[in-house]
């Protein structure tokens, strides 16, 4: 009996062992395999890490803080943790898995940018793993698809970016019209400001009563007002109903699915019930406009999508191309987050950085009632909001220290490589899979892209607001990319 025992643990101790030789044998070959194929294509960027331990620090990091608005501060961390590297600091990598896994590139190389949204656009796209990550909230639209479905969707986005369309300012003039009267009723101490909640990160305002104005959640509400109302013809007028259900639910799944893409393998640990509930949310409030515009005769639809139609919505136009209620819904809320968020966040910072200067304030104004003339007889056009120089200034100084899009990701489609720092020495491989983290506000923010800041205000030190700088200034090509510019941006050249 006893030998028995004896005889089974020495079997088992040496299948064990047998096993952990194979998986050393396993593991050494997939190691040496993924690092002749980087070798192939070039070098690899600093690692930072290499292992699920290391590795899990960046991404908890991230999250933390995402969770803390202090993004900026972590990529800046990132890129100090490679100073002094061969391969320059702009650039870095993070491994989980060593024996051949995903790797986490991250970069602020305008190159490397360039590289992805234009020269090697084909190389890159959002991957599986995106896909599975996002689609819960944005289906199969723009956002979360590559080739054909990602052609798709831009063909049934397109008509709603037309000049005809963008010219269309009645729904902006209606929610700006109902801004204004909520900024009053704040500023008069009718409502507590301090007691309302927005998307997009940021504290609520302070709720000290008369005087106090809740700009951020303000401008979240006003631009909640105007995608819905742009895109399904009914909006959810948050600005009169700041805990509106859809409202609260849409700002819910939108940070929950932050911490989701910023843990990125680590994405399991987030608890994923309010994401779905939140999910479930946002579908009641859309479907009946969709089962609504599903009902419209064709005659009806053709004559609301008309380019004269005061009627026209998104909604009512991508109907015209899918009776596919799944697919209008993705497309509805895919644009809905577009909108939105982009937006506000814009305006809010614009007006943060505005209030600390108030002859900037008083330029702008002068330049607004030159212009527009005063309120309310008037309401600016497409034409004369394109003949404001120094507004467009202010939101261009605002999208160069605040892109709304702060970074983004791309995951490689096959082995491929983006330049070396300048074009010169090898190129940095990225293998099919790897993910490239691109951050435009940390590139945004590199001082060496700017002129020299020269005495007697030349060229302002690109860390303060400074409008006055576009009226001389062109960035260098791909320095400066709020809207991506390239192929990827509905809002840069190409879909318009
Ligand atoms: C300050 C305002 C805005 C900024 C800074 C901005 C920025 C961006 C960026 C960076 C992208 C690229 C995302 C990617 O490829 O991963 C993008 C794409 C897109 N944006 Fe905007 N956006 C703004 C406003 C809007 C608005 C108001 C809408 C619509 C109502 C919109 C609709 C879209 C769409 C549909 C795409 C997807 C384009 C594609 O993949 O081809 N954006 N935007």
């Amino acid at each position: 009996m006893l030998g028995q025992i004896q005889f089974d643990s020495v079997h088992l101790i040496s299948l064990g062992g047998i096993c952990a030789i194979l998986y050393l044998f396993y593991f050494i070959i997939q190691t040496t395999r993924h690092e002749l194929r980087i070798r192939r294509l070039g070098v690899r960027a600093p690692v930072l890490a290499q292992n699920p331990c290391t590795g899990l620090r960046w991404f908890v990091a991230a999250a933390r803080a995402q969770l803390n608005h202090r993004l900026f501060e972590f990529f800046d961390d990132m890129f100090a943790a490679a100073r002094g590297a061969p391969t320059g600091d702009d650039c870095v990598e993070v491994q989980v898995t060593r024996a051949g896994g995903q790797r986490y590139i991250t970069t602020r190389d305008p190159g490397h940018v360039k590289a992805i949204l234009a020269g090697q656009f084909a190389h890159f796209g959002k991957g599986k793993g995106f896909h599975d990550r996002w689609s819960p909230f944005l289906g199969d639209s723009i956002f979360t698809t590559d080739g054909p479905l990602w052609h798709d969707s831009r063909g049934m986005i397109r008509p709603m970016f037309i000049k005809d369309r963008v010219s269309d300012l009645v729904v902006f003039e209606r929610w700006s019209a109902a801004l204004v009267r909520q900024i009053e009723r704040q500023r008069r101490g009718l409502v507590d400001c301090g007691a309302e909640k927005h998307g997009g990160g940021g504290g609520g305002g302070g709720g000290e009563g008369e005087g106090v104005v809740d700009i951020q959640s303000l401008f979240y509400r006003m631009t909640l007002d105007i995608t819905t109302d742009f895109l399904l013809g009914a909006a959810v007028d948050s600005l009169s109903n700041p805990r509106d259900e859809f409202a609260e639910a849409f700002n819910e799944v939108q940070r929950l699915q932050m911490y989701l893409t910023m843990l990125g393998p680590f994405f399991r640990v987030v608890p994923r019930g309010r994401y779905k509930a939140g999910i479930r949310t946002i579908d009641r409030f859309v479907m009946p406009y969709i089962e609504a515009a599903l009902k419209l005769p064709a005659a009806e639809l053709e004559k609301r999508t008309s380019a004269s139609s005061s009627e026209f919505t998104f909604l009512h136009s991508v109907a015209r191309h899918t009776r596919d209620p799944k697919v209008l819904r993705d497309q509805i809320v895919a644009v809905l987050l577009a909108g939105r968020d982009t937006a506000a966040a814009t305006l809010s910072w614009a007006v943060y950085q505005l209030s600390r200067y108030p002859a900037k304030v008083a330029r702008l104004r002068a330049e607004i009632l030159d212009t527009v003339g005063p309120a309310p007889h008037h309401a600016p056009s497409y034409e004369t909001l394109k003949n404001m120089p120094y507004l467009r200034h202010v939101l261009s100084e605002t999208l160069r220290m605040y892109p709304a899009v702060p970074y983004n990701l791309r995951v490689a489609l096959e082995d491929t490589a983006i330049p070396s720092r300048d074009g010169q020495g090898p190129p940095i491989a990225v293998l099919k899979d790897d993910v490239v983290v691109y951050s435009t506000l940390s590139m945004q923010r590199r001082r060496d892209l700017y002129p020299q800041c020269r005495e007697g205000g030349h060229f302002a030190d690109p860390a303060l607001f400074e409008p006055e700088r576009w009226e001389n200034w062109t960035p260098k090509p791909w320095t400066y990319v709020p809207f991506n510019g390239g192929r990827g941006s509905a809002s840069g050249k190409t879909l318009r």
